[in-house]
């Protein structure tokens, strides 16, 4: 079994260049599938297990996937099957955005019920609905759902919640849809416009994305493309609130800081330098004693996300007073907190709401990921705790960050990569 060991005490120095975005990549390599005609070239693919579990489906499915670097080529056009119900897709939420291309191209689906983060219920009600009303029919049994349609038609539809998967998945479904398809209180992360602008170039008319409404005007067909993955804003900001606790100053090359205005507002407010410059951000800080508490709550983008609060919380064990965080997007994304106690945090958990009081100390211990933000999470207090900290469960982590142990030791930190006895 392998643990991640971080030695705490040392300040973070250097520049790292930040990898292609999780969040985008997973949707974008479903929507290669889209393309009847042409390959599709896909820039910055960062190295992760989500990442070639998707890649695994769609090899299942038929498509030719080659490596070369971080990019990936993807020829869908001889697209065999269209079960994606492998045993490996249940452990990831994001095999459910194979939906929305598999019904607009061949009518027919068929996926495991998916799994992801242990971070709550996660249900998928808002993507059945949504492609519902776009004519698909389906049918749930012993975990498989299996979907089909006569022949997916443009619709209007209002979402509950800015999902953001559920806003991908119609937009997928509505590229190919006969007719106009209007997405209401849809999401406006930068990742969907980044799966927009994707298939815009494959030839799909998408208009809205970045905004609460949607508009797709349904194409015959669409063709393959060349697309760069933007940078990934949830693996920049974790290194940002690193140094932010650990103490440093540190460059992030390949970061959009508009996409970061949340976790660079509560970063200053913490007493934290940013410098926004035009490829990237500068991180100044003397660590997390220095750092004040903050108020902060989750909100759908642009508010602060929900991906952060669990590195923000990491930054803010040693900070003066107190600190409130309340997730308001999943409910069981608190399950660290245990975790930072046996590291000497003051910290409680109410309803949805945490209180945490900064101590003088916090404590080298171990501790094991409860989810993927939780894991960096407890590096992040690592960093800076006193002594050794053992982080267990950490193909939490490789689902979401390619080459974390390795740029935290190009930044001077003392971290490794270590295999225990079971
Ligand atoms: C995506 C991100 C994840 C991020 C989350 C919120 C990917 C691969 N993952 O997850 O990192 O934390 O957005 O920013 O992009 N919901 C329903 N019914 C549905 C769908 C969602 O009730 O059909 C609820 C969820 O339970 C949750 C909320 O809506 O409470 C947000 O979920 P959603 O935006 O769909 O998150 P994901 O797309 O799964």
């Amino acid at each position: 079994m392998e643990k991640i060991v971080v030695k705490g005490g040392n300040p973070l120095k250097g520049t790292i260049s930040i990898k292609g975005s999780k969040n985008s990549v997973l949707p974008i390599l479903t929507a290669a599938l889209l393309a009847s005609d042409g390959v599709s070239v896909i820039h910055d693919v960062p190295k992760l297990s989500d990442v070639y579990i998707i890649i695994d489906i769609l090899e299942h499915l038929g498509a030719k996937c080659s490596w070369d670097g971080n990019t990936v080529t993807i020829d869908s056009t001889k697209v065999v099957r269209l079960d994606a119900s492998l045993n490996c897709v249940g452990d990831m939420r994001a095999s459910f955005l194979l939906l929305g291309p598999l019904l607009a191209r061949f009518k027919s689906s068929e996926i495991l019920q998916p799994g992801g983060c242990a971070i709550g219920v996660r249900p998928i009600d808002l993507h059945l609905k949504g492609l519902e009303a776009l004519g698909a029919d389906f049918a749930q049994t012993h975990g498989v759902i299996k979907g089909s349609t006569q022949g997916l038609k443009g619709a209007r539809i209002y979402l509950d919640f800015p999902s953001v998967g559920a806003t991908e998945n119609l937009m997928m479904a509505g590229a190919l849809a006969e007719g106009l398809t209007i997405l209401e209180n849809v999401a406006e992360e930068p990742e969907i416009v980044d799966l927009a602008n994707f298939l815009n170039n494959m030839g799909a008319k998408i208009t809205g994305a970045g905004t609460n409404i949607i508009k797709i005007k349904g194409v015959p067909s669409l063709k393959g493309t060349v697309h760069t993955v933007i940078p990934d804003r949830i693996e920049a900001g974790t290194y940002m609130i690193a140094v932010g606790a650990a103490g440093g100053d540190a460059f992030f090359e390949n970061t959009i800081s508009d996409h970061l205005k949340p976790v660079v507002a509560k970063l200053r407010e913490a007493g934290v330098t940013v410098i926004e410059e035009a490829n990237g951000i500068r991180i100044i800080s003397e660590g997390s004693k220095f750092c004040k508490g903050l108020y902060i709550k989750t909100m759908p983008y642009p508010g602060f996300p929900t991906d952060m609060q669990s590195q923000l919380l990491a930054m803010l064990l040693c900070s003066n007073g107190r600190s409130y965080v309340t997730e308001t997007i999943f409910e069981s994304r608190f399950q660290h907190i245990e975790e930072f106690r046996k590291m000497g945090a003051d910290i409680i958990l109410a309803g949805n709401t945490v209180a945490l009081t900064g101590v003088d100390k916090i404590y080298g211990a171990n501790v094991n990921a409860t989810d993927l933000r939780a894991g960096a999470a407890l590096i992040i207090a690592g960093l800076y705790a006193e002594g050794e900290t053992h982080v267990g469960n950490i193909h939490f982590i490789d689902r979401g960050y390619d080459g974390l142990v390795e740029n935290l030791k190009a930044l001077g930190a003392d971290i490794k990569r270590a295999k225990f006895d079971e």
